[in-house]
């Protein structure tokens, strides 16, 4: 219970630009500014580029439309547009050297090769609903980094055991722990995320969970009648408005 306050009031201190934070035996507890940051910017391009295809979702299912010209390029350019609106920086402001700008770097260039890659599916004609999704766009994209960055760092999109779809997917002890402990207490403030550095020596990582919540256009296919199925053949998981859907789950290095 001590522990679980020191780290809430730490966060804090972090988000509001307090230094590194350190716990009465002076052992860090939770990570640096730099590396809140970092997992906050990585967040904000992942979601960027998720609200992309999102926007493109009517044109991407449309059977009567061959191209699209939805291109890695024309996808990643919007993405930075939206990731600028959502987090007030420039992408080339950013030292493309440092640990953050080649783990964003390493993001972007998984964003183009994920769409590059889908070409033909996306292009296809006759077939209105192909499948290419917001959530499997992500996924596939955490997958192409964590091939770009291997040891460095790790993103996924996760979700409360009993919602989550994709087995590759499914929360681990970390996240579990995250998000019953926190997430779904009723004093955890809404949308505000959890950092933790865990493990040892080489196992060390800032460990950062950013919560997702449903909204009205989640509920097509999440939401009720709970069961049955929806476009992707997915049973509907009958969550309503507002419920915590996922988690965006980061590992980094400490820095
Ligand atoms: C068209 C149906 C559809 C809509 C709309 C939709 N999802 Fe999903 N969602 C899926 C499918 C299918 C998967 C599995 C994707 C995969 O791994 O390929 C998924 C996966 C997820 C995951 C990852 C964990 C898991 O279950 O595998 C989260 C989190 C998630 N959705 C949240 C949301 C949220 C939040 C929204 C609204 C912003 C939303 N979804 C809108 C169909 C949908």
């Amino acid at each position: 219970m001590e522990r679980l306050r020191f780290a809430a009031i730490f966060l804090a201190l972090a988000a509001t630009g307090g230094g590194a934070a350190f716990s009465a035996t002076n052992a860090p507890v939770v990570q640096t500014d730099a590396d809140l940051t970092t997992a906050r910017l990585l967040a904000a391009m992942l979601q960027s580029a998720r609200g992309v295809i999102s926007s493109h979702q009517d044109e991407i299912n449309d059977p009567a439309r061959g191209d699209k010209h939805l291109t890695g390029d024309v996808v990643l350019k919007e993405a930075t547009a939206r990731f600028q609106t959502q987090t007030g920086t420039d992408i080339s402001t950013i030292d493309p050297t440092s640990y953050a700008g080649r783990l964003l770097h390493a993001q972007m260039d998984s964003i183009v090769e994920v769409m590059d890659a889908n070409q033909a599916t996306i292009n296809q004609e006759g077939i209105g609903f192909k499948g290419f999704i917001p959530a499997t766009f992500a996924r596939l994209v955490n997958e192409a980094f964590e091939r770009r960055v291997g040891n460095e760092a790790r993103i996924k999109v996760t979700a409360p055991p009993q919602l989550v779809r994709n087995r590759q997917s499914r929360p681990d002890a970390w996240e579990i722990a995250t998000i019953d402990g926190r997430f779904e207490t009723k004093d955890w403030p809404k949308g505000e995320l959890f950092a933790e550095v865990t493990g040892e020596g080489a196992d060390r990582r800032v460990r950062v969970a950013v919560p997702e919540y449903y909204s009205q256009s989640c509920l097509s296919c999440h939401g009720a009648p709970q069961g049955e199925l929806d476009i992707t053949g997915y049973p509907r998981e009958g969550a309503a408005l507002g419920d915590l859907g996922g988690v965006i789950s980061i590992q980094l290095l400490p820095q």
